[in-house]
């Protein structure tokens, strides 16, 4: 099934999953996951470049931009399995995930479980960790405060920890369009999300078994998932590849888009394009 174009919405996992999806049909397919609480608006300029080569993906997260909620509690298991659900409809076997902070964990979780779904990671500040006490404990207060005061306050207040210091001067628009993105999500879905992000499990137990290229990005000021986390998981998983961003704090790839692009496009180049041209070379060769 293949529908291209913006804004799509599909029913996927019992709910409306609304999706863009673009560049040519056979391309090899990289699917592009958001992080919290934002939309798949933020892959924009990664789309842009990649469109000619990938078929690019990205899509909403239930509660998040334009896809629903549905009535059940949110979870990254969940999360998860509207995933597959998306990709099966879309009748996608296997595609690269990419994926940034939330994104990074339904990434991770994804592929503990269905490995084989999958053919490379790209994981941007993120991390493998479950939440502490003390972060479960913010959560609660967070959860508290978006359904007394609104997500408008929720969406200041995080701001501050989002971006790098000097995106505050050189990337005013940048910030403004996030903070609109956050303000749309609603109020219900903002506390459902960070339930399940206090209850997500760790996945650094898992790293090894991860046999797929990995590309780890992270800004170099990212200060809710910061390099040394990033080092942590470029440690675990064997032959992954890990850069840090420059003049960049937890949205890396808006804050210094050529930076993160340029990582990307050769990732994806060296081990996707010319791993499936060689792949397609030995088969006209038997
Ligand atoms: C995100 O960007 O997805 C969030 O910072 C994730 C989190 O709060 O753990």
């Amino acid at each position: 099934m293949r529908n291209p174009g913006k804004n799509i919405r599909i029913t996927a996992n019992n709910i409306t999953i609304s999706y863009t999806d673009e560049g040519p049909e056979n391309a090899p397919v990289i699917i592009f996951i958001h992080g919290f609480p934002f939309s798949k608006e933020m892959w924009d300029n990664q789309m842009e470049v990649l469109y000619k080569k990938f078929r690019v993906i990205a899509y909403d997260v239930r509660g998040h931009g334009d896809s629903d909620s549905g009535t059940d509690d949110f979870s990254i298991e969940l999360f998860v399995e509207d995933l597959l659900s998306l990709m099966d409809t879309l009748e996608i076997k296997k595609t690269s995930l990419c994926g940034l902070s939330m994104g990074g964990y339904i990434a991770l979780k994804a592929m503990d479980n269905h490995s084989y779904r999958f053919d490379a990671l790209i994981l941007c500040d993120t991390s493998c960790k479950a939440d502490s006490p003390e972060a479960k404990n913010k959560r609660m207060k967070a959860i508290e405060s978006v359904l007394k005061n609104g997500v408008e306050k929720f969406a200041d207040e995080s701001l501050t920890n989002f971006f790098a210091q000097e995106s505050f001067i050189t990337k005013k628009d940048v910030i403004a369009d996030v903070r609109e993105i956050m303000a749309n999500t609603t109020g219900e879905s903002v506390a459902k999300t960070l339930l399940a992000l206090s209850g997500r499990k760790e996945t650094c137990t898992k790293l090894w078994k991860i046999k797929v290229p990995v590309l780890i990005l992270v800004g170099e000021e990212d200060k809710i998932t910061p390099p040394e986390t990033a080092q942590f998981m470029h440690e675990a998983i064997n032959g992954s590849v890990m850069s840090v961003i420059k003049n960049a704090g937890h949205l890396s790839n808006l804050e210094n888009p050529d930076q993160f692009n340029e990582q990307l496009k050769k990732f994806l180049g060296e081990k996707i394009v010319s791993r499936k041209t060689e792949v397609r070379k030995k088969k006209s060769e038997a």
